[in-house]
């Protein structure tokens, strides 16, 4: 069954490329930049840009199954429009199986950011084929955003350094979306997922500095500090609030949920293990 990845170069995407490579199914993997692709043996890059929907009827065409993320930030248009323009081309071209990459709660809630993931959804479950939501908390790999800091020096700044959260190695949600596209049984199921402890931020830095054998300092940044920076980083103001009241109001993403053991057939990965396999990215 051939296998379209959206996001191929991406966290999730990746992962899968390699993981259906691997496994012999045949991988599609959608990039901007085909030829800067590095894809392992059995993969191919074909271009694919959800800001202009004609150039995807060329990496659907002939694809069995796809899985569909979206990079567009909440709020950055009216709507999720890389999310419709992907379930659309993949409904044109026939595809029978999806798994839509979503968010812990997806579209649960009244605010903006509830409102895009209930449309992104929306987008994929209204369909007539076969639909599977990954929903997902905080990635693991987003410890990979303090590479430029450790490059510079010992401490890091962080925003909301002690909200915990039950991160997740993006490597098991490609796992469990591989199963999801290549074997039966996941048909209309969301999977809330998490990983396997519940960590602040400044505990993932404490996690990593023991991996890399160095003495590394958290320093956190106070919640006004951290609403600037989304502010200047170009973030819808009323996003800015939903985060804000999302991370500071609420515990949810702390808890540690069965799913992703149930689905894999074993333990999710530790950070700690997470941090070890991608020790490399720090070290360059
Ligand atoms: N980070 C988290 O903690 C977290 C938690 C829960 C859910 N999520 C969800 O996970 C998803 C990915 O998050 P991430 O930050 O880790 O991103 P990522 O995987 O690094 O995503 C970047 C990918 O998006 C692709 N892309 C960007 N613009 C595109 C466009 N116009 N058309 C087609 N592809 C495009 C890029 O492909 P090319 O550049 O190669 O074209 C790249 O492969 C998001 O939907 C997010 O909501 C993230």
């Amino acid at each position: 069954m051939t296998i379209l990845v959206t996001g191929a170069t991406g966290h999730v995407g990746g992962e899968l490329v390699r993981q259906l490579a691997a496994a012999g199914h045949p991988a599609r993997a959608m990039t901007r930049r085909p030829s800067g692709a590095r894809l392992p043996e059995g993969a191919r890059a074909v271009y694919g840009d959800a800001d202009d929907p004609a150039s995807l009827d060329a990496a659907f065409a002939g694809a069995e199954g796809a899985f569909l993320m979206s990079a567009q930030g909440v709020g950055t248009a009216p709507g999720p429009t890389h999310d419709l323009a992907l379930a659309e081309a993949a409904a044109r071209a026939g595809v029978r199986r999806v798994v839509k990459l979503s968010v812990l709660d997806g579209g649960a809630g009244s605010d903006v950011i509830a409102r895009w993931h209930s449309e992104a959804e929306a987008a994929v479950t209204a369909r007539a084929w076969s639909w599977t939501l990954l929903r997902p908390g905080r990635f693991m790999s987003n410890a990979l955003q303090w590479i430029g800091q450790l490059k510079a020096g010992d401490s890091v700044s962080m925003p909301f350094a002690d909200r915990p959260a039950a991160s997740i190695d993006p490597a098991d949600l490609a796992e469990i979306a591989a199963r999801a596209l290549t074997t039966d049984g996941h048909a209309g199921a969301t999977h809330e997922l998490s990983g396997p402890q519940s960590l602040t931020p400044v505990e993932e830095l404490g996690v990593l500095a023991g991996v890399l054998h160095r003495d590394l300092r958290a320093v956190p940044l106070p919640a006004e500090a951290a609403r600037a920076g989304m502010e200047r980083y170009g973030f819808p103001a009323e996003v800015v609030d939903a985060i804000m009241r999302r991370t500071l109001e609420s515990d949810r993403g702390a808890e540690v949920l069965p799913t992703a053991q149930k689905l894999l057939g074993r333990p999710a990965r530790t950070f700690a293990q997470w941090a070890g396999i991608h020790a490399h990215a720090f070290l360059k």
